[in-house]
């Protein structure tokens, strides 16, 4: 059966994990887990991209082996991985052998083929950026400050024929919906093909370069790291093996807007349709988190990395913070202080609030007994009824990637249960002996716990591990599907309840 298969951009192993590399993660983690939660089978890989000149000098600025400076690199990203509760299915690096041998084998291929060629090529060469450079990339005449020190070189080298495709990957684009997202991105990667395009260079002499792929029909050379790079996504896919049509093509490549036009919006398609294989059916390209300075700093004059968080906070909390924050596509400005009151307002006060004194009153009244629902008046009807609506818009969010709106939504039915709470006033029911007043108490612990059970159900792809946490007050098993869970009604009624919890302690 054909796996859901979605990937991220493989991260660069010249330096350490920041929170770029782990909101993209948590953004294709959110979406894996909403896809399995709706029943479809999913592959989710991430990985490493390990070749290439910086990995080449920071190793030798270290005296090691490249290769042992990536193996503690990669440990470093996998922990990160860990740590924010990411369900990868597979974790690729480019210097496994699974992954050079397609590299290989596709570009015996595209040689074969004619469609890649050897030339002289004289140019500008930024070795910050690993890559030739025109006129047209200087700004004000000058290089800009992101290429670092830019020198003129003149070597032979292998190129790829990209000019032949461009055309056809106009109309590509121009005919299939959605293939970039957002849609606003579509038309800046349409722009940059109005230009003609060059062809690209896809190799570095081993003298200048030996930490590569070496090309397969002339070992004088290795591989450039974009061609290198981006077949990650087929070899993790098992290219070459029987099963890789249940993997390939990928249905999301979630990536930077950095890496959109041209990587992964010019050259891997080509080189996809070079190689007769399927085009990736989508690639999602998110937008970029910014913070004044590498650090922020707390009122206190500290510094703080906005990663530590994880370790203060929690994975969840954080997960739900980068989440909540940005639209997807857009940018986002990281501060501490949005942190802190998404933080004490909707998952302490809002969210945390309401479990901890939920389950509370049910041990004080109905000895940790989920009570039954005896009446259905107007406040009932109105929390049911509203449950209807922010369902259908959630679960419709979380399929069009607007995760912010999708998580106000939930929220502010968590907010809305909170104030059926005010409004039937179960403490005060509590104080009466009359009948009424009995049935009404527990009618009201009996919906708001149901509502507090939906709720969660759609915090799971979020804050899995703050579902499982209320899952177990409410004495549940945490979601594995959503089939059959989020309709109202599937009371849990009688169901002995586990105890109170601090979900999100203040500090
Ligand atoms: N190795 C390449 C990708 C190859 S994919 C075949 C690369 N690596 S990277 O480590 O520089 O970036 C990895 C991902 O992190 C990219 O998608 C990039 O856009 C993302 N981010 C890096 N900094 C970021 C922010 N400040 N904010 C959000 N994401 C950003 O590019």
């Amino acid at each position: 059966m054909k796996n859901f298969y979605i990937t991220t951009a493989i991260d660069y192993a010249n330096g350490s994990p920041h929170l770029g590399h782990a909101y993209e993660k948590i953004l294709a983690d959110v979406i894996a887990r909403v896809k399995r939660l709706s029943g479809v089978q999913t592959h989710f890989v991430t990985g490493l991209d390990e070749h290439g000149q910086k990995v080449q000098q920071g190793a030798d600025a270290e005296g090691i082996e490249p290769q042992h400076r990536c193996d503690r690199i990669a440990d470093e990203f996998k922990e990160v991985l860990t740590k924010l509760d990411i369900s990868h299915d597979d974790y690729i690096r480019t210097t496994e052998d699974r992954h050079k041998k397609v590299v290989s084998e596709l570009l015996q291929n595209l040689f074969d083929a004619g469609d890649i060629y050897q030339a002289e090529y004289e140019g500008f060469y930024s070795t910050r950026a690993e890559q030739f450079l025109q006129e047209k990339d200087k700004v004000d005449g000058e290089w800009p400050e992101i290429f670092g020190e830019v020198t003129r070189i003149t070597e032979k080298n292998y190129f790829f024929k990209l000019s032949k495709y461009q055309d056809w990957l106009i109309k590509h684009i121009n005919q299939t919906d959605g293939f970039i997202h957002p849609e606003f991105r579509k038309s800046q990667v349409l722009e940059f093909l109005k230009e003609p395009l060059n062809d690209l260079c896809i190799s570095r002499p081993v003298e200048r370069l030996s930490w590569g792929i070496p090309l397969p029909f002339d070992p004088q050379y290795v591989t450039y790291v974009w061609f290198d790079a981006l077949v990650n996504y087929v070899s993790a896919a098992r290219y070459g093996e029987e099963d890789f049509s249940e993997y390939w093509p990928a249905d999301v490549h979630v990536i930077g807007k950095d890496i959109l036009a041209p990587p992964h919006a010019v050259y891997w398609p080509i080189m996809l349709q070079a190689c007769n294989l399927a085009l990736p059916k989508q690639i999602l390209a998110h937008g970029w988190w910014t913070t004044s300075g590498a650090k922020m700093s707390k009122s206190t004059g500290e510094t703080v990395s906005p990663l530590a968080l994880v370790d203060q906070y929690g994975a969840d909390a954080f997960r739900f913070f980068v989440m909540r924050e940005m639209t997807v596509g857009q940018d986002a400005e990281f501060s501490l202080e949005r942190f802190s009151s998404r933080y004490k307002g909707e998952l302490g006060n809002d969210l945390g609030n309401l479990v901890s004194r939920l389950v509370h009153m049910c041990h004080q009244y109905f000895d940790g007994n989920a009570p039954a629902q005896e009446l259905s008046e107007d406040l009932e009807k109105g929390l049911q009824s509203k449950w209807g609506e922010v369902s259908a818009k959630v679960l419709e969010f979380y399929d069009t990637f607007q995760f912010h709106l999708a998580l106000e939504e939930a929220i502010g039915f968590v907010r809305a249960i909170n104030k059926y709470a005010d409004e039937r006033a179960p403490w005060k029911l509590a104080k009466s002996d009359k009948e009424e007043d009995q049935k009404a108490l527990a009618t009201s612990l009996a919906t708001m716990l149901e509502g507090l059970r939906l709720a969660n159900e759609l915090l799971a792809p979020v804050m899995p591990g703050v579902h499982a946490k209320i899952a177990e007050c409410m004495g549940q098993e945490p979601a594995a599907a959503w089939a059959g869970r989020l309709e109202w009604g599937t009371r849990i009624e009688g169901v002995a309840l586990g105890q109170k919890m601090i979900l999100f302690p203040r500090d």
